[in-house]
C-alpha cells in the first residue's frame, strides 16, 4: 500500500491516481485546475450543469475557449470578443494604460475614453497579451539527469538547465512564441506553457473612473458592489496575421475563437466557468506559515502602508494634479492592504492554524515508521522558528525602506526621468520617507539593521533631520546611497540565510505534498488536491450564490442600477456617478438592456479565484461569456490560503452592464455591431 521509497514516477503516478480517484464523487467547488487535465473534472461539471466537452475547454489540435483568453500583461487576464481582436479585461487591469494617456486637459481616468474609429485607438508602450499555444507535462525531461542525492541547489541548477534548453526548442517553433517551465506540486511535476505574445494593444474604451472604479477603494474587495470594472482594447498583428511590433500598417488580429455573449441573463443557482490566469495561492502550507502571515506579516505591513496612505490621501485630497499622479499608484497600495486585513480575519473565523495544526499531528502519528515522512513536522517547526525573524525584516526592506519612491529611482541606472517626475510629488515622497523609516527603526531588531541605517540615522540625530538633507533637490546620490547601501546589507547578509533555509522547506514540502495526498487517499479522506496557482491558465468552475457574512445578513447574489443610485452622492469622490449617468436613470432611457425595471450590475458566484483572475472571462454552461470577474468578497480572500465553500465568492460585472454602458453611456454602437450577442 505504502511505497517507502517511491520513485519519482511512481510518484508522479500518485498524483495522477489521486486526480482520477477524486472525480468519482461531487465536490464542493474549491479548485482552480489545469485545462489540459480537465478530463478529471468534466463529470463532476456535467452534473453541476455545464453542457460542453473537455475538449471544448482545451484543445492542442482544435480551437478551443482557450483561443479566447490572454494572459493580460502578466498580471490579469483578458478574453477576445470580435473577430477583430476586440478585447475586454478590468478598467483596473488597464488602469496604467489609461491613465498614461491622461493628463489635466483630457483626463481619460476621469472622463472616459472612447475611440471612435480605429485611427482613434491608442497604442500602449510596454503592453502584452499572451495566448497560451499549448501546454505540457514535461516532468521527465526536466528532471532528466537527477539523483536523489543531490543537494537541492544541485538539483535546482539541473532543472534550470533542462529547463532553458526545453524553453528554447519550444520558442524555435514559430514567431512571437515565449515558453515558461514551471513545477506544480512543490516541484513534483513540471509543465511547459508555451504562449503567443503580441505586443500591438491600442486602448479601444474605458468608462469614466466613478463608474470603472465606482466606489474606489472604500467599496473594494466588498459584497455588494457596483463597479463597471471594465476597458476594451484591440490586438494588432501583422499582415500575416503574426505578432509583430507597433505600427501603423498593423491590422487588427483575426483570433482562433472568440467568446459569444450571452446577454440573456443569470440566476441564483447558474453555472458559472472562470477561465483566467490566477497569480499565486498557498493551499498546502504549514501552520507555521500560516500563523506567521496572519500574526505578525499581514498587521505590520498593513501598518505600514496605513501610514503611507494617509500621507498620499491627504495630499490628493488637496490637489486634482497631485490625484491624477498617485491615483494608480494610491490604488495598488491600498489593493493589497485591504486583502491582508480581510485575509486575517478569514485565517482567524475559519480556524485555519487551529485546522492545521491538528491535521499535523495526526499526520505525524500516521507518519511514524514512514522514513519518507517520518519527522517532517518538526522539521518545518524547526526550520519556520529559523525564518520567521528574517521574513519579518524581509517585509521591513520591502514595505518601508523601498516602499520610498526617490530610493529605488535613484538607485536606478536606467532611470525615465520624464517618466518618472510626470508621476512624483515630493511633499508625499518626504512624508512617507519620515513616516517609514522611524517605524524601520522602531521594529527591526537592531542585529538586522543595516549599519549604514543606523550611523546615518545616528549623524543626523532624527529621522526627520535625515529627510530634510536627503530631499534637497541636490541629493539624488544620497538617496541612491540609501537605497543601495540598505538593499546590500540586505542581500549579503539577510537574504542568502532566508535562500537557504527556504532550499530546505523546498525540499519538504515536496515531500509533504505526496505526504498530505497519501494521508488523504489512505485515510479515506475527502480533501481534493489541485496545485497552486502559478500565474497559468486555470478552469474554475461553481454557480451564482448568495452568502452570509455575518450573522442575520445574507447577501443575495444580483446587484442592480439600484444600488447605484442608492450610493450615488456628488460629495463624495468614490460615489460621485457622471450626470449622464443620472440622466439615463431619470428618463430610464435602458434600451433593450432593461431587466424587470432596472439594469443588472454584478454577481457573485462561488468560483475559486485568486489575484491575477481580473478580467477573466465568467463563462455560462455553453461557454458564452456571461461576466467578466473583478474581485472577490472581503470574508472570503483568505481562499489563498485556504477555502470556505459558505462565504468565499469571487465577483464580476454583468456583461449586461458593459454592454449598456458602450450603448448608451458611451454611443459607441460601432463596437456592439462587432460582438456576436445572444439574447
Ligand atoms: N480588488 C481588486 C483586485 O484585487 C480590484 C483592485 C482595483 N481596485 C481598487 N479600488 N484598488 O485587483
Ligand atoms: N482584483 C483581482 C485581480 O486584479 C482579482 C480579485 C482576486 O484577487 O480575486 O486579479
Amino acid at each position: 500500500m505504502i511505497t517507502l521509497k517511491l520513485t519519482y514516477m511512481t510518484k508522479k503516478l500518485l498524483i495522477t491516481t489521486i486526480l482520477l480517484f477524486s472525480s468519482l464523487f461531487v465536490f464542493a467547488d474549491e479548485g482552480m485546475w489545469l485545462p489540459s487535465q480537465i478530463a478529471q473534472r468534466i463529470a463532476d461539471m456535467q452534473s453541476k450543469g455545464f453542457k460542453l466537452t473537455a475538449e471544448d475547454i482545451y484543445s492542442v489540435n482544435n480551437s478551443s475557449l482557450k483561443d479566447a483568453i490572454v494572459h493580460f500583461n502578466g498580471g490579469c487576464t483578458g478574453e477576445i470578443i470580435s473577430n477583430e481582436g476586440l478585447l475586454i479585461t478590468n478598467h483596473h487591469c488597464g488602469y496604467s494604460q489609461i491613465q498614461s494617456h491622461s493628463s489635466v486637459e483630457h483626463d481619460y481616468l476621469r472622463d472616459g475614453f472612447w475611440a471612435m474609429s480605429r485611427a482613434e485607438e491608442l497604442p500602449n508602450k510596454n503592453l502584452k497579451v499572451s495566448f497560451l499555444e499549448y501546454m505540457e507535462d514535461v516532468t521527465d525531461k526536466v528532471l532528466a539527469g537527477y539523483d536523489p542525492a543531490m543537494t537541492e541547489q544541485e538539483r535546482e541548477a539541473l532543472v534550470k538547465k533542462n529547463s532553458d534548453q526545453i524553453k528554447k526548442d519550444a520558442e524555435s517553433k514559430g514567431k512571437g512564441l515565449q515558453a515558461r517551465v514551471a513545477p506544480l506540486y512543490y516541484g513534483n511535476q513540471y509543465f511547459v506553457w508555451v504562449y503567443k505574445v503580441f505586443t500591438d494593444v491600442r486602448l479601444v474604451g474605458a468608462p469614466p473612473s466613478s463608474i470603472g472604479k465606482f466606489g474606489g477603494d472604500t467599496d473594494n474587495w466588498m459584497w455588494p458592489r457596483h463597479t463597471g470594472d471594465f476597458s476594451l482594447f484591440r490586438i494588432y498583428a501583422g499582415k500575416d496575421n503574426e505578432p509583430a511590433a507597433y505600427s501603423p500598417d498593423n491590422v487588427p488580429y483575426k483570433p482562433k475563437r472568440s467568446f459569444k455573449i450571452n446577454a440573456s441573463g443569470i440566476k441564483e443557482g447558474d453555472f458559472t466557468l472562470v477561465y483566467g490566469f490566477p497569480g499565486r495561492t498557498n493551499e498546502y502550507l504549514m501552520s507555521d506559515a500560516v500563523r506567521y502571515t496572519a500574526e505578525l506579516s499581514n498587521p505590520h505591513k498593513i501598518k505600514l502602508r496605513t501610514l503611507r496612505l494617509d500621507i498620499q490621501n491627504r495630499e490628493m485630497e488637496k490637489d486634482p494634479a497631485v490625484r491624477i499622479q498617485y491615483a494608480s499608484k494610491n490604488a495598488n497600495v491600498s489593493n493589497a492592504w485591504k486583502k491582508w486585513q480581510g485575509e486575517m480575519k478569514g485565517i482567524y473565523k475559519m480556524k485555519a492554524i487551529e485546522n492545521k495544526q491538528e491535521f499535523e499531528a495526526k499526520f505525524t502519528e500516521w507518519s511514524k515508521g514512514k522514513p519518507e515522512y517520518e519527522g517532517l513536522v518538526e522539521k518545518f517547526t524547526a526550520l519556520y522558528a529559523a525564518l520567521e525573524p528574517l521574513a519579518f525584516v524581509a517585509d521591513y526592506q520591502k514595505e518601508a525602506i523601498n516602499a520610498v519612491e526617490i530610493l529605488s529611482y535613484a538607485a536606478n541606472p536606467k532611470k525615465d526621468s520624464a517618466a518618472f517626475y510626470k508621476d512624483y510629488f515630493q511633499p508625499i515622497d518626504k512624508d512617507i520617507f519620515i513616516a517609514l523609516f522611524t517605524e524601520y527603526d522602531k521594529s527591526v531588531s537592531d542585529q538586522y539593521k543595516a549599519p549604514y541605517f543606523k550611523e546615518t540615522l545616528s549623524k543626523y540625530g532624527s529621522v526627520e533631520a535625515w529627510a530634510d538633507d536627503l530631499f534637497n533637490d541636490e541629493s539624488l546620490a544620497k538617496a541612491a546611497q540609501v537605497y543601495v547601501e540598505t538593499n546590500r546589507y540586505f542581500n549579503d547578509n539577510i537574504k542568502p540565510q532566508i535562500d537557504s533555509i527556504n532550499y530546505e522547506l523546498a525540499l519538504l514540502y515536496r515531500t509533504y505534498m505526496r505526504g498530505q495526498i497519501e494521508y488523504n487517499k489512505v485515510n479515506r479522506g475527502t480533501r481534493v488536491f489541485y496545485p497552486d496557482a502559478n500565474s497559468t491558465l486555470r478552469v474554475a468552475y461553481g454557480s451564482v450564490k448568495g452568502y452570509s457574512p455575518s450573522d442575520a445578513v445574507y447577501y443575495t447574489p444580483v446587484s442592480s442600477l439600484e444600488g447605484i443610485m442608492q450610493k450615488d452622492n456628488p460629495q463624495i469622490y468614490d460615489y460621485n456617478i457622471p450626470q449622464k449617468l443620472r440622466d439615463l436613470y431619470a428618463a430610464k432611457d435602458y434600451g433593450v438592456w432593461e431587466v424587470d425595471g432596472s439594469v443588472p450590475v454584478a454577481f457573485i458566484a462561488t468560483n475559486h479565484t485568486s489575484g491575477g483572475n481580473s478580467g477573466s472571462p465568467v463563462l455560462d454552461a455553453n461557454g458564452n461569456l456571461i461576466g467578466v470577474n473583478f474581485d472577490r468578497v472581503w470574508e472570503g480572500t483568505m481562499s489563498d490560503v485556504v477555502f470556505d465553500p459558505d462565504v468565499c465568492r469571487n465577483i464580476a460585472l454583468d456583461i449586461r452592464y458593459a454592454l449598456f454602458l458602450i450603448d448608451k453611456l458611451a454611443g459607441a454602437q460601432h463596437l456592439l455591431d462587432e460582438m456576436e450577442i445572444i439574447r
